[in-house]
C-alpha cells in the first residue's frame, strides 16, 4: 500500500514538474504574443505570389534551394530570411502572408494571433508601384483590417495589450533610393537627394505614427545598408566598386531617420524601438568577411554574367555550390547566412549595432 502511494505521489510530483516546465517554457514564448512584419523583398515571405502581375517574384527555382522544404516560396533567398530568424529567436512561427489570408472574395480570413507579414517585394516608403508590389501605406492599410479582427477576437483592452507586448518590424528604403538614382528618375527631377531622403524617413516615421494609433508599441526599424554595394550596382562601375553616391545618400538617409525616431520617443513615450545599422554591419563585413567565413562578397551566387548580375536569378542561372562563402545569393539580396548574422546582430549583439537598445532588451520591457 505505502509502495503504490509512494509511487501515485511519485508520478504526482513528476507530472506537476512537467506542468510547471510546460507553463514556464509557454510563459517565455509570450515575451512576444505576436509579430507584425512590414517591409520589402529582404522580409517579404510570399506577399508577392499573390500579385498576378507582378515581376517582383522570386517563387521559382533556385530560390529556396536551401529551404526546409527545398523549394521556393515567394522569399528572396537561397533559404529563409531574416522574417524567418526573428521569428525563431522569440519562438513563434513566421507570420503567413497577408495576401494568403484573403479568401476568394478577398475578405480577411482567421489572422493568427502570433501576427502577419505584410511585407511585399519591390515595394517603397513612397514608391509606389501598384500591381507589382505593396507599398507601406497600403500595407499599414492592410494592418488596419488584421488590428480590427484583433479587437473583435479580444476585445479593445485584450487587443492593446496583445499589441503593446509585440514587435512591429520594418525593413524598408532601398527601393525608395534605387528608383532615385536611376538614369533620368522622376523622383531625382523633383527632388534633390537630400530632399528626397529627408521626405521618405519622415514618411515612414508618419506610418509609425499611424501604427502606433492602432496598438504598435515596439518597433523594430533597420537602416539601409550599403545598397550601393549589391552586385547589380557594382556591375555597372567600370572596377566593380561600390556606387559610392547611393551609399553615401543611404547614410544620409540613416542619419535622418536616427534623428526622427528620436524626436518620436520624445513626442510618444510609450514607444520604444531598437534601429539596426545596417549599413554598420554589412561595412565590417565587407571590410573582414573572412571573420564571418565569406570569401566573395562581391559577386551573386546565383545569376549570370558581369558579378552574375546581368541576368537575375531565375531557373536557366547557375548558382554556386557553397552559399555560405557568399554575401549575396542574388544581385540584390544577401544570402540566408546573411540573413542570420544581421538578425544575431539586432537581437543580441554588439551594441554599436542598435540604437538604443538590442532587440532583446526590447523584448524585455
Ligand atoms: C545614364 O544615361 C547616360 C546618358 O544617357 C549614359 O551614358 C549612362 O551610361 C546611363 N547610366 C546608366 C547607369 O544607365
Ligand atoms: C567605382 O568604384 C571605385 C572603386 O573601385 C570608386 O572609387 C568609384 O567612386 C566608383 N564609382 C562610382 C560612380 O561610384
Ligand atoms: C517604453 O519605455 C518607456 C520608458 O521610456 C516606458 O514608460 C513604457 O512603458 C515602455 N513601453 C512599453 C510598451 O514597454
Amino acid at each position: 500500500m505505502a509502495n503504490i502511494a509512494k509511487k501515485v505521489v511519485l508520478k504526482f510530483t513528476t507530472s506537476m514538474l512537467l506542468c510547471a516546465l510546460m507553463f514556464t517554457s509557454a510563459c517565455l514564448c509570450q515575451s512576444v504574443p505576436g509579430i507584425y512584419m512590414l517591409g520589402d523583398s529582404l522580409v517579404d515571405v510570399g506577399n508577392n505570389n499573390h500579385l498576378p502581375l507582378s515581376l517582383a517574384k522570386a517563387n521559382f527555382a533556385h530560390n529556396g534551394l536551401d529551404f526546409p522544404s527545398g523549394k521556393a516560396t515567394g522569399r528572396f533567398s537561397n533559404g529563409k530570411n531574416a522574417a524567418d530568424f526573428l521569428a525563431e529567436k522569440v519562438g513563434l512561427p513566421t507570420g503567413p502572408p497577408y495576401l494568403s489570408l484573403l479568401s476568394k472574395e478577398q475578405e480577411l480570413g482567421d489572422a493568427p494571433i502570433t501576427g502577419v507579414s505584410f511585407a511585399s517585394g519591390g515595394a517603397g516608403i513612397i514608391r509606389d508601384t501598384p500591381s507589382q508590389s505593396i507599398s507601406l501605406t497600403q500595407q499599414v492599410e492592410h494592418y488596419t483590417l488584421v488590428y480590427e479582427q484583433l479587437v473583435q477576437k479580444l476585445g479593445s483592452a485584450g487587443a492593446q495589450t496583445h499589441l503593446a507586448k509585440s514587435l512591429f518590424m520594418i525593413v524598408i528604403g532601398s527601393n525608395d533610393l534605387f528608383a532615385y538614382f536611376k538614369n533620368n528618375s522622376d523622383p531625382s527631377k523633383k527632388y534633390t537627394p537630400q530632399q528626397y531622403v529627408d521626405l521618405i524617413a519622415s514618411n515612414l516615421i508618419h506610418l509609425m505614427k499611424r501604427l502606433h494609433g492602432m496598438g504598435a508599441r515596439k518597433f523594430v526599424v533597420t537602416g539601409l545598408g550599403m545598397i550601393g554595394c549589391c552586385p547589380r550596382q557594382r556591375k555597372d562601375n567600370a572596377t566593380s566598386g561600390c556606387n559610392e553616391e547611393a551609399n553615401y545618400w543611404s547614410s544620409k538617409y540613416n542619419d535622418g531617420l536616427k534623428h526622427l525616431l528620436e524626436n518620436l520617443k520624445l513626442e510618444s513615450p510609450d514607444i520604444n524601438y531598437s534601429y539596426f545599422d545596417m549599413y554598420k554591419a554589412m561595412s565590417d563585413l565587407i571590410q573582414d568577411p573572412q571573420k564571418y567565413g565569406i570569401t566573395e562578397i562581391k559577386e551573386a551566387c546565383c545569376g549570370i554574367g558581369n558579378l552574375k548580375a546581368d541576368v537575375p536569378c531565375i531557373p536557366v542561372s547557375n548558382y554556386c555550390p557553397n552559399r555560405n562563402n557568399h554575401l549575396f545569393w542574388d544581385f540584390y539580396h544577401p544570402t540566408e547566412m546573411v540573413s542570420n548574422l544581421n538578425i544575431d546582430l539586432m537581437y543580441n549583439g554588439p551594441k554599436q549595432y542598435t540604437i538604443p537598445m538590442t532587440i532583446e532588451q526590447l523584448v524585455e520591457l
